[in-house]
């Protein structure tokens, strides 16, 4: 039964190999690289390769990786390696490795890895059906203008919630991160061209959206910015959640919380990365903020929506960061409460200004600051979630619980994930009402569900 003999003799057969050939995607990173996946996915899938159901069944493996930390790359540059004695066993079976480390590494990770047959960067992925096929190489050139247009997508795998990258790359180079090498220089796509598959997504039945972009607020499709997409897609019937990542603290027009404040199928919703709570770390990071500015952004922001669900990204452990400027994030985490946060030790990137910064802060103190800031920043999570409890919430279901498959899991308008203690299609939307909170997560039971008349469910 396998079909890992894709041997090409004639184009007759060489096309009847290709159809039965399977392909299988690894993928690692943010969301933007989930969504990359789904475009190869799909480049592949007009070109007649199928999915395969597990990695052994595959007879084209495709890594799709991140760069961001030392850590994403040693993780997924140890999963190719174990791929070798796949490849050793079966030269026949293609493997690729794409995303941004290719884009960073270029020769030397095929030096590196000499048994990979091809390597794409996150502008090459139209290459993705030839180098399937047989084509070997380097494809990491990054291209002026968005390529991807007519790949729209078709989203599988998270139904009823799908990604939908309306900008690629980033022009900012704060000076610790490696996104704007390996992603390249800010592109929008059309505003029609989000919309087409917007509608394709609904009339798949998918209900929930997220807008992606490094900077999403730098959205700009010849002067027509992030609001006013947002005001285009709420109007595609179907589609009932619209949320977007990530917003910059230097960059953020207060218009899209006055369009997320008016319009009900906006997620109230916002990430807002913060880094450092100290504006001398600012500074050293490029992020074009100080401390009081973000404070006075977040104040303006919950003016408009008071219970907005507010997340982060952090960074401790940056070169020069003092115990003073690690007690000033501390301080500034407390004070704005957020609902949850990402954190991570600072990791040196090649060609990044901050790589040449002196870092002499010991390994010790940077992990016991992460520690601590987790531990603070859990409590505050706790706290927050705490609150739930008594509330009413339309939940949008999007999976089983995977702890117990006879309950269901959802998401608020308010991003909060929520459990259901019950089984509900994906995609409905429920009326629950959350008569309980473990550690972070509400539970709750079904009120009523939508259309119905309200009703109380009464259980023993
Ligand atoms: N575009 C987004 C974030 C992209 S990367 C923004 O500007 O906010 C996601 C997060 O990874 C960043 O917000 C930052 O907190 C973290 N990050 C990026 N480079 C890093 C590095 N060199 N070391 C540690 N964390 C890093
Ligand atoms: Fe990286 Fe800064 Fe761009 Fe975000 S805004 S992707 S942190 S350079
Ligand atoms: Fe990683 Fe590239 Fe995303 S470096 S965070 S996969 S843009």
């Amino acid at each position: 039964m396998s079909t890992k003999s894709k041997t090409i003799v004639s184009t007759e057969q060489s096309q009847s190999a290709q159809k039965q050939a399977k392909f299988y995607i690894i993928t690692y990173g943010c969301q933007m690289n989930s969504y990359d996946s789904q475009l190869m996915s799909s480049i592949l899938e007009k070109e007649g390769y199928h999915r395969a159901q597990s990695i052994d069944q595959a007879d084209i493996i495709i890594i799709n990786t991140c760069s961001v930390r030392e850590h994403a790359v040693n993780r997924a540059i140890s999963r190719v390696e174990s791929l070798k004695p796949l490849k050793k066993k079966n030269p026949q079976i293609r493997i690729g490795i794409t995303g941004c480390i290719p884009q960073q590494m270029k020769n030397s990770l095929l030096e590196k890895l000499p048994f990979i047959d091809f390597i794409l960067g996150p502008d090459n992925f139209q290459e993705i059906a030839s180098c399937a096929k047989d084509t070997n190489g380097i494809f990491t050139d990054f291209k002026e203008s968005l390529i991807y247009s007519k790949y729209a997508p078709p989203a599988r795998g998270n139904f009823p919630e799908a990604f939908v990258a309306v900008m690629r790359g980033c022009n900012n180079f704060c000076s610790y991160c490696v996104v704007p090498y390996t992603r390249g220089k800010e592109k929008s796509r059309s505003i029609d061209d989000i919309c087409h598959e917007v509608n394709i997504l609904s009339k798949k039945g998918y209900k929930r959206v997220i807008l992606l972009g490094q900077n999403v607020n730098n959205f700009n499709d010849t002067g027509k910015r992030l609001p006013y997409l947002l005001s285009k897609i709420v109007r595609i019937k179907g589609i009932e959640r619209i949320g977007f990542l990530t917003s910059h603290p230097a960059y953020f027009p207060l218009e899209t919380i006055d369009i997320m404040k008016d319009e009900p199928k906006i997620e109230k919703f916002l990430h807002l990365p913060l880094q450092s709570g100290s504006s001398k770390i600012l500074k050293l990071m490029k992020r074009n903020y100080t401390k009081s500015s973000y404070i006075s952004i977040i104040e303006k922001v919950r003016n408009k929506i008071d219970d907005i669900f507010l997340s982060t990204d952090i960074i401790v452990g940056f070169p020069g960061e003092s115990e003073d400027d690690f007690s000033e994030t501390i301080e500034i985490i407390k004070k704005i409460s957020f609902d949850s946060a990402y954190m991570f030790i600072y990791s040196p990137r090649r060609f990044t200004l901050a790589n040449s910064f002196n870092d002499f802060i010991g390994k010790e103190v940077k992990n016991q600051r992460l520690r601590e800031l987790i531990r603070v920043q859990s409590e505050i999570t706790k706290k927050k979630s705490k609150a739930y409890k008594g509330k009413i919430l339309d939940i949008l279901i999007t999976g089983k619980n995977k702890k117990n498959y006879l309950e269901s899991i959802g998401i608020s308008v308010y991003n909060k994930i929520v459990v259901v203690k019950e089984q509900i299609n994906k995609g409905e939307i429920v009326k629950v009402s959350i008569n309980d909170v473990k550690g972070w997560t509400p539970i709750g039971e079904i009120f009523s569900r939508k259309g119905d008349i309200k009703r109380k469910k009464v259980r023993n």
